[in-house]
């Protein structure tokens, strides 16, 4: 037998900047050849933004959870069909999380891959979605089934965009900024906690915290872009929120349903003997101050089990959860069992 080997180490550099600032964002897309940049920009921030309707080629997404789907990716390959986009093109992203990983998930299969450019318009995804190529629709009733990794080649991150943020909306990028505190950073924790004031109110902090979970983010995604360890440390809260999102038919938005996916599987956690009631104690004391909700309880056992077995962190050895024993520090338990969950869950109820 003779071996050829494709060896690809030093072929793709993914390496890219996030940029973080005020006012700045139009200057930018100033500086992009109209002819050979496709924009596809969530229709409310359109409608917000008039110097968004100068721009040449784009197409206008109404988002919603359901929008996220295979469909809508046909619908921007079809656009950028239609309007001449070519391999050498660029696709612009413009809007919260829904748009960033449907449209990024286009460019990464229009002509086998087009260079895409993220512009979060939430906190969620400024401080999450945006930054690390994870991009894909659901399929069904299971959440981020379809997708590919496939890195932006920069982030614009214009803080402008948050003054028209609903107080909801908002919030919901809240949930992320805790996750990455409890996960990863002690400090972050306690200034959270400290300046509970200035962050609900959008103050001058809100930059620096913006920073904060992108140079997090950024560490873990150069350490493992393709989530074979450390990345699932990010999924703090997402397993048993994902089952909320899908269980509640996503009248609970993302954000909050991972705030009480931390809270609930941190008990889980503690219920297996792998997490002290004063770990416990810190994630619901920081989740209780941003005013978010603690407890669900299922409308649908076998829909909200169903969505965690479904959900793409479950393998074939069980699920993996993403939990900390101590604030700052988080760790993975592997193989976890659904039976072991569904008790948990039965638990609650009683
Ligand atoms: N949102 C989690 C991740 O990007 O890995």
């Amino acid at each position: 037998m003779k071996t050829v080997k494709v060896d690809l180490r030093k072929e793709i550099d993914n390496s890219y900047e996030i940029l973080i600032g005020s006012d700045f964002i139009k200057g930018i897309l100033a500086d992009f050849d109209p002819n050979a940049t496709f924009y596809v920009i969530d229709k409310n921030v359109f409608n917000l933004y008039p110097f968004l309707r100068e721009l040449k080629n784009k197409y206008i997404f109404e988002t919603s959870e359901k929008s996220k789907n295979i469909n809508s990716v046909a619908e921007i390959l079809n656009f950028l069909k239609n309007s001449n986009c070519l391999r050498d093109s660029k696709l612009v992203a413009v809007g919260g999380g829904i748009i960033g990983d449907v449209a990024g998930f286009a460019a990464s299969i229009f002509m086998r891959g087009i260079d895409y450019y993220q512009v979060p318009t939430t906190l969620l995804s400024m401080v999450d979605s945006s930054v690390g190529g994870k991009t894909g629709v659901n399929l069904g009733d299971t959440k981020n089934l379809v997708g590919s990794f496939y890195q932006p080649k920069a982030v614009y991150i214009d803080m402008k965009f948050l003054n028209t943020l609903s107080f909801e909306e908002y919030k919901n990028g809240l949930a992320e900024v805790v996750k990455y505190a409890v996960m990863f950073d002690e400090s972050f924790y306690n200034m959270l906690i400290e300046n509970y004031a200035e962050v609900e109110q959008r103050g001058n902090i809100l930059q620096d915290i913006i920073l904060k979970c992108c140079q997090i983010k950024a560490d873990v995604v150069k350490e493992d872009e393709k989530e074979k360890g450390r990345r699932m440390l990010l999924n703090f809260g997402h397993t048993f929120g994902h089952a909320i999102e899908v269980d509640s038919e996503h009248k609970i938005k993302h954000g909050f349903a991972v705030a009480t996916g931390m809270y609930l599987e941190t008990l889980f956690g503690q219920f297996m003997k792998q997490v002290d009631s004063d770990v416990t104690d810190k994630i619901r004391i920081i989740l209780e101050r941003y005013g978010f909700e603690l407890n669900y309880k299922y409308l649908d056992e076998e829909k909200f089990i169903g969505a965690i077995a479904m959900d793409k962190k479950a393998r074939q050895s069980g699920v993996v959860l993403a939990l900390t024993q101590k604030v700052g520090s988080g760790m993975l338990l592997k193989g976890v069992e659904l039976n072991f969950i569904r008790e948990f869950f039965v638990s609650l109820r009683s």
